[in-house]
């Protein structure tokens, strides 16, 4: 059984913090990383917990006290990488379409690098020849991945070299004397099957031995979480065996060891998050009730943005009679979190909790219509902790020259 808050717990956060409030329960963050190692026991491997997730800095010094790595997509993600405590050694920073001036100030703070573009790459080989190791990102020309906003390693996609410009790779390999010590990979988010995994691994191999500095085998994150009650997510048991059967059959047959290195978010953080919200009306649509909350896409847009399903309890009511909700926000444009959804009968004021509100929720949250974002509180150890103030005024005002 998984590491909960109850709900007792969150109604007792809602009313000592307010709402709309986010909840990270860090005991679960524990244990989805030692399931991972667990499941990969026996491998060489090492895993960058995907910082876009959620970079609370509180999250990214628990995150590196459990003895994480962590992935960065900006250098700006780096930078609070390292104020939270990670040594450079443990920050990888894997941007895309950035400018080389970016990839400079990365360089500086002494992190892991992937290059995901052959002009940076060049660039990057001119400036540091062989001083400096760094990653490439390929793409693979994989389809995968829960949507088409969230599948990056497709043949359309923007991400990464395309397999088939190796050759030039290679020749700006040996013009400036690179040190390509990783292949990197990242094929989508939310990739249920533990084959598309392994057709990475083998695209990656395929092209290794031309590589012949490699250390690293970099297949990025994209582990599914269940989001749906009884659905499931990546067999990650499964994955574990299966990576390690083939990176020990790659290690038999050309007698060179590879580590691999995974980046995942969701796996992470996905499930310990709860976003509690309060239902301020309640008005009759055509086949359901509106229940209207005290937030909206400025605090959640994964539903509006990937159509992505959230589960939601009604945790004032969790045993009044089933009724259809439409679930929608307060924002100032049609904002729907859920329709026609059966819930526990909702009356106005009652605490709704959105789960699965770790990953990529507070963190693309914005102060659209002017409010402010909600507070976040962390629970470890039992003991709930305010590590973001619920914003004020001069928050909107931040910044603005007047
Ligand atoms: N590595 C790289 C290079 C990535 O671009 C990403 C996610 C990850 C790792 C982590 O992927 P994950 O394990 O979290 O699936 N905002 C979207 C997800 C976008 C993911 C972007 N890249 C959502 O809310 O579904």
């Amino acid at each position: 059984m998984a590491t909960e808050l109850s709900h007792e717990q969150l109604s007792a956060l809602a009313r000592e913090y307010g709402t709309p409030l986010y909840v990270y329960h860090a005991e679960r963050i524990r244990e989805q990383y030692n399931n991972l190692l667990e499941a990969f026991r026996g491998a060489d491997v090492r895993f960058f917990y995907a910082a876009k997730a959620l970079t609370n800095i509180n999250v990214l010094r628990y995150v590196n006290h459990i003895g994480c790595n962590v992935d960065c997509s900006s250098v700006n993600e780096a930078r609070l990488a390292l104020h939270a405590g990670f040594d450079p050694e443990k920050v990888l920073y894997t941007s895309n379409n950035v400018s080389f001036e970016e990839i400079e100030e990365a360089q500086s703070l002494g992190v892991h690098i992937n290059i995901d573009s052959i002009s940076n790459l060049r660039k990057f080989g001119r400036k540091f020849g062989h001083s400096y190791p760094v990653g490439i990102r390929l793409r693979p020309n994989i389809m995968a991945g829960g949507n088409l906003k969230i599948s990056t390693g497709h043949a359309d996609s923007k991400f990464g070299i395309p397999l088939e410009n190796i050759t030039e790779v290679l020749d700006v390999i040996r013009e400036t004397n690179l040190f390509i010590r990783t292949l990197h990979i990242h094929t989508g988010s939310e990739i249920k099957d533990v084959e598309v995994f392994a057709r990475g691994i083998e695209v990656l191999f395929e092209v290794a031995q031309q590589f012949p500095e490699l250390e690293v085998i970099d297949l990025g994150g994209g582990f599914k979480v269940p989001y749906m009650p009884g659905e499931e997510g990546t067999d990650i048991p499964l994955l574990g065996k299966k990576v390690k059967e083939e990176f020990e059959q790659y290690e038999a047959k050309y007698g060179r060891k590879l580590q691999a290195w995974f980046e995942p978010g969701k796996y992470i953080v996905s499930e310990c998050g709860y976003f509690i919200t309060k239902v301020n009306v309640l008005k009759p649509a055509v086949n359901a009730v509106f229940a209207g909350v005290d937030t909206g896409l400025n605090h959640l847009i994964r539903p509006m943005f990937y159509n992505a399903y959230h589960q939601i309890e009604n945790i004032s009511n969790p045993t009044g009679a089933i009724q259809q909700y439409n679930v929608v926000g307060n924002i100032c444009e049609t904002d729907t979190f859920a329709e026609n959804r059966p819930l526990p009968e909702i009356r106005e004021g009652d605490f709704l909790v959105f789960r699965n509100a770790g990953a990529y929720c507070f963190e693309m949250s914005s102060h659209y219509n002017s409010r402010f974002k909600p507070a976040e509180v962390m629970v470890e150890d039992g003991t709930a902790r305010l590590i973001r103030k619920r914003d004020e005024l001069s928050d909107l005002l931040a910044g603005q020259v007047y």
